[in-house]
């Protein structure tokens, strides 16, 4: 039998996210409002992703078996809540659990209740405690605007002067603890109460090679990692995950969706850096094409309480690395406009992209494609994934050109 998916967003994530549930012939695939990308596999739909109502309407009048909402935003806004409350199956929180994202004061409370092991913080709500606790943990600073930034309300510095003018933009500001060590993103689907983790990655947030520059929404992301140390998922599930989801359940909020942690494996052990209620971008596109486990059929066991007892995740041999193309200008003032060539090729997703007037296909966002290779190994995947990159014709664009590098080259420790 035909199922109907309605996928919410217009990121690359969500074009990983259609191109994965139309590998199945028997799925049929809706994106509101999608992108160019996402109309090569599925049917876009001029509704904006923040409008519940809309989108709502849009997945009863397709008869939609399930609902994925993709991006932060729509989910902390309640978009998932509106849908379900049209009794369709959604693949996404409800406002009240994707406060997990949308509030790193909440997310500390949770992981304190929980007896999550995260970084020590301070809730700083004018600029004399921000400098008091500057102060008390000393440099590097780490500053974090408490609301949703789209990955850019972080500063990471040594300069004072700069983390105390980050902090005067901001109007409610946690200041943390420095974690050292490699960071990992781990993905977990939850019902509510069962999880079902992903491999983990890898994600690049600087804007440049060797972590120089700006903190970015992510520049690029591979996987798996041959330099973590084994038993990790596991640890990460039963420390992190299993009790972050059972502590919102208990609360009368149950995550229903994608648990993303983001974690520092510090040499005093693992600490959560951040959560977010959704896929993350770029480490979906990567995730994505190594995933075999059918697609439609795992979300819709997520959304309808079906996790408990499920089989792992299947996953191909090889590896994947995600490349982002950026903007001119990106990450603060991404340039628009500039006509892309190359991106019909396999491997690359849509992210900021959009048709012009005359139906040529022009950059719309910071981060416009992200492209990935697969190989035996990560250096072969990597390999691939740049030429395609090379491929790729965008004025004044530009990548890291250093994604998975120090992990082919065996540098990584942990
Ligand atoms: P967040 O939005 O909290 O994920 O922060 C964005 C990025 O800033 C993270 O992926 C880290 O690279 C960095 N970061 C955040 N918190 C810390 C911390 N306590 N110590 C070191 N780096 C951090
Ligand atoms: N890759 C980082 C994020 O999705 O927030």
């Amino acid at each position: 039998m035909t199922q109907s998916v309605l996928v919410v967003g217009s990121g690359g994530r969500e074009h990983a996210l259609a191109w994965a549930l139309a590998r199945d012939p028997q799925v049929r695939v809706h994106i509101a409002p999608g992108n160019p990308g996402t109309a090569a596999v599925g049917t876009n739909h001029p509704v904006d992703a923040l409008d519940g109502e809309a989108v709502a309407a849009l997945a009863v009048a397709l008869g939609a078996d399930l609902v994925v909402v993709g991006p932060e935003a729509p989910l902390v806004a309640g978009v998932a809540d509106d849908v379900r409350a049209k009794g369709i199956p959604v693949f996404g929180p409800s406002a009240a659990a994707a406060r997990l994202e949308g509030s790193k004061a909440f997310a500390k409370e949770i992981m304190e209740a929980a007896g999550v092991p995260t970084a020590d913080a301070r809730l700083c709500l004018d600029m004399g405690e921000v400098v008091a606790a500057l102060d008390e943990f000393g440099p590097p600073y780490v500053v974090k605007d408490d609301g949703l930034a789209a990955g850019k309300g972080v500063i990471v510095t040594t300069d004072r002067d700069a983390a105390i003018r980050h902090a005067a933009g901001c109007r409610a500001v946690i200041v943390e603890e420095f974690l050292d060590g490699p960071e990992v993103s781990l993905f977990a689907l939850s019902d509510g109460t069962h999880v079902l983790p992903f491999e983990p990655a890898q994600d690049f947030k600087r804007v440049g090679d060797g972590d120089a520059g700006p903190n970015t929404g992510g520049m690029g992301a591979y996987t798996p990692l041959p330099w973590a140390p084994p038993g990790l998922t596991d640890e990460v599930v039963r420390t992190v995950i299993q009790p972050t989801v059972d502590e919102l359940r208990r609360r009368g909020t149950p995550f229903v969706g994608l648990v993303y942690a983001g974690l520092a494996l510090t040499s005093r052990g693992l600490r959560v850096v951040e959560f977010n209620c959704r896929f993350g971008d770029p480490e979906t596109q990567p995730l994505l094409t190594r995933l075999e486990t059918p697609l439609f059929e795992v979300l819709h066991a997520a959304a309808t309480g079906g996790l408990g007892g499920h089989a792992p995740l299947a996953w191909g041999s090889g590896a994947a690395v995600g490349v982002v193309v950026a903007a001119h200008g990106y990450p603060d003032s991404p340039r628009r406009g500039d006509p892309i060539t190359g991106a019909d090729q396999d491997g690359v997703f849509h992210a900021g992209t959009a048709l012009d007037a005359d139906g040529r296909l022009v950059s719309a966002g910071g981060r416009v494609l992200t492209v990935v290779g697969t190989g035996d190994t990560l250096a072969a995947a990597r390999d691939a994934a740049y030429a395609t990159v090379a491929r790729i014709g965008l004025p004044g664009g530009f990548s890291r050109s250093d994604i998975a590098l120090k992990a082919a080259n065996a540098e990584v420790n942990a």
